[in-house]
């Protein structure tokens, strides 16, 4: 019987377990064995690999955080690491390995695959979104409704003191988050990696923003701001808008824990059926994404290290709505 090992790796990402109940329950289903290696690429070096059944995904669908561990890992970052990695696969007679994570991750199994001919198939999840080749990655909507959710709680104390508030969010290098939750909280200013590059157009778009009479004034920052986050960013401004009471919050890691919502759960589901499906026709070296709600098939070289655009339309139109 053929076997397929998974793993997911790098920050993790809610949804996560609903895609490796989804790979094991489909890959059962196709006639497959189905091994998961824990702690992500650290595991695979590491040899720790246990073997998955139907009943050991049970009840975890509406988990956040992954039944298998993740890790970021520095060893399989040489070649010696991934060495002893494709030995581990072929001892254990892997087929093909799954790997759920993001960029890194992706990075890795393509290196792996190209150095010792291990079959891989990426499936996207990561909070950032910042992956081409889907038109969003599982836990992303979570991120967006838990940023929200403590958005809508920081304008009640924001209007209630007449505050200028600073709201960091992640996002690493893009803006996504950032710009969904600054439109869908009402946010009256979103900094983006992708539009300000320094603090002149942060304090130009501030004053431009305060003409707008509000009883409290929200600004979503993206971590990845090249300004240096919400922190850097209120010092700098507090010589020309030390006037107004002002107040930082990084929302830092709540935003990738809880339950996956809906939307990332069927996400999930699909990805990790399509990824045994792909697998059972031969497709190897391939991400499963979902474009237009139809599902996809990318090389995984081409989704990394590439910049997916956010829409800088809805920015214009946030200016306009605030
Ligand atoms: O990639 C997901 C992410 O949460 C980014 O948004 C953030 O920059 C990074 O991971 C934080 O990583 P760590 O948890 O390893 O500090």
């Amino acid at each position: 019987m053929n076997k397929i090992a998974i793993l997911t790796s790098g920050g993790d990402s809610p949804g996560m377990n609903a895609a490796v109940r989804a790979v094991t329950r489909a890959a059962i289903y196709f006639g497959y064995e189905v091994v998961g290696i824990r702690y992500g690429y650290r595991g695979l070096i590491e040899d720790d690999f246990v073997e998955i059944q139907s009943s050991d995904v049970s009840g975890i669908i509406q988990r956040g955080g992954t039944i298998l561990k993740t890790a970021r890992s520095e060893k399989f970052m040489s070649s010696e690491g991934r060495a002893v990695a494709a030995e581990n696969l072929k001892k254990h007679g892997v087929d093909t390995l799954i790997v759920i994570g993001g960029d890194g991750t992706f990075r890795g199994a393509t290196i792996i695959a190209a150095e010792h001919g291990i079959n891989v198939v990426g499936i996207p999840a990561t909070i950032d979104n910042d992956l081409v080749g889907s038109d969003e990655t599982i836990g992303y909507d979570t991120a967006l409704n838990t940023a929200m959710e403590a958005i809508d709680k920081i304008r009640d104390t924001a209007d209630a003191h007449e505050r200028l508030f600073l709201v960091e969010v992640m996002g690493r290098h893009t803006g996504f988050i950032a710009l969904e939750t600054g439109i869908a909280s009402g946010a009256e200013m979103i900094v983006l990696p992708e539009e300000i590059k320094n603090i002149e157009e942060i304090k130009k778009s501030l004053s431009e923003t305060l003409k707008v009479h509000k009883r409290s004034t929200l600004i979503v920052v993206a971590e990845g701001d090249e300004t240096g986050g919400a922190a850097e960013i209120s010092s700098q401004l507090e010589e020309d808008f030390g006037k107004y009471d002002m107040k930082v919050c990084i929302l830092g890691h709540v935003q990738r824990g809880g339950a996956p919502s809906a939307h990332d759960r069927v996400l999930a589901s699909r990805l990790g059926y399509e990824a045994i499906k792909a697998i059972h026709e031969g497709e190897n070296k391939v991400m499963v994404g979902v474009i237009n709600n139809k599902c996809v098939l990318t090389p995984l070289k081409e989704t990394f290290g590439k910049v997916k655009e956010v829409n800088l339309d809805l920015l214009t139109m946030a200016k306009i709505l605030r």
